[in-house]
């Protein structure tokens, strides 16, 4: 074993993000709101370009569970899901007590197929159920193909809840992913591109559901001087703490899109001329990935028998960690008994994919060392 090992994406911090908790400390903004929270707000609204209204949460979970709310999502409700995701993608269908309806990916994109998503919506609707919301993924950071999904969704009038946790920097038509939904989630997660340990955030078009979420994420206390309630509440909303490591995190933040996309480019050319390995990739100039994780494909067929399970065992031996590609939502026994619309691309993906070491902390020397070992392995 080498000794230091080399891990799939670990946090990476700029800086000031202790000047700016100093600050929660010194002003004694030790609550799950304050300063630091408004101005991460306001810094993310000012980084997507966009006339939307953002809300700080305490996870990227906790986003798609208040924009499924705020939808109207309820007991036995169809909701459409990529397949090919996290698990917290989907989870908060069922917190919802409702039922995900899962969409197979597309070839190029690896993202919903627009082809099966209204595929499904229309054998659904046929089925006497009209879909209650759309959740495409933009995976690894590839940015999902929303002028199609967009289209489905205006001419079945079912909303886009946008799962753009791993895809903060990425942009479709130059345009940033996070803001192209009714609403959109993002994460903070400590391997996420910027990180504040754990956390997310609920992107709104509209500054009702923004109010609204607020609202929910802070136990839906009405506005009275005892504690009343009217509805459910949770608690989901950001300390204030936390928000200062966004703040310093979003100083840093298009300088980690730009080293990400680097390690991306090192991998491709450090592996080129390789027969059997594939990358997922820009389709077209219309996609700008964060690259948040350089993934690969690889066809035994073409690497004298090596698969991708061999290759992660083999960097393992060299103390680096890689990971499968994310096992589809459909194949999971939890959601076995959930509709699905697809033909089998996820799951070939999954079969034979996997994520190399990202991080934006990674040296060359590091990627120089993950290369040379595919390289040994994979002649
Ligand atoms: C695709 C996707 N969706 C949702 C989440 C959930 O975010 P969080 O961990 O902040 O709850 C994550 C990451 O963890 C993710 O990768």
């Amino acid at each position: 074993m080498e000794n230091n090992r080399i891990w799939l994406s670990l946090a990476h911090m700029g800086g000031q993000e202790q000047k700016f908790i100093r600050e929660a400390f010194d002003t004694n903004w030790v609550v799950p709101l304050g300063p630091n929270v408004d101005a991460f707000e306001k810094d993310l609204e000012t980084f997507l370009d966009f006339d939307c209204h953002v809300v700080a949460l305490n996870a990227g979970t906790a986003a798609l569970h208040l924009g499924l709310i705020l939808l109207g999502v309820q007991s036995g409700d169809e909701v459409l899901c990529q397949s090919f995701t996290f698990s917290a993608s989907c989870n908060p269908i069922c917190y919802r007590e409702a039922t995900p309806v899962f969409i197979d990916s597309e070839k190029d994109t690896w993202n919903m197929s627009p082809v099966f998503l209204e595929e499904a919506i229309r054998d659904r609707m046929r089925k006497g159920k009209k879909p209650k919301a759309i959740i495409p993924v933009h995976l690894y950071g590839m940015p999902a193909k929303m002028d199609e999904i967009l289209e489905i969704s205006r001419l079945y009038e079912i909303p886009v809840l946008e799962d753009a946790a791993e895809a903060l920097g990425s942009m479709y038509k130059s345009v940033h992913c996070g803001t192209f939904g009714e609403m959109a989630a993002l994460s903070f997660n400590g391997n996420k591109i910027i990180t504040t340990s754990g956390g997310g955030a609920l992107v709104c078009k509209s500054k009702e559901f923004a109010e609204k979420a607020r609202f929910l994420a802070t136990q839906a206390r009405e506005p009275l001087p005892y504690y009343h309630h009217l509805q459910i509440g949770y608690n989901y909303r950001m300390s204030n703490v936390v928000a200062g490591i966004g703040r310093g995190q979003m100083l840093v933040l298009p300088e980690r899109v730009e080293q990400r996309r680097r390690n991306n480019s090192f991998y491709r050319e450090h592996l080129s001329g390789i027969e059997g390995i594939t990358f997922q990739t820009e389709p077209s100039g219309d996609f700008y990935s964060n690259y948040w994780l350089t993934t690969i494909v690889i066809d035994p067929a073409k690497t004298n028998g090596i698969t991708n399970e061999d290759l992660r065992i083999a960097l393992e031996k060299s103390n680096i960690e890689s990971r499968p590609l994310w096992k589809p939502m459909h194949l999971q026994p939890v959601f076995k008994d959930h509709p699905y619309y697809g033909d089998g691309t996820s799951e070939r993906l999954f079969k034979s994919g996997l994520c190399l070491p990202s991080g934006s902390i990674l040296t060359e020397q590091d990627l120089t060392r993950v290369t040379e070992n595919i390289r040994n392995l994979v002649r």
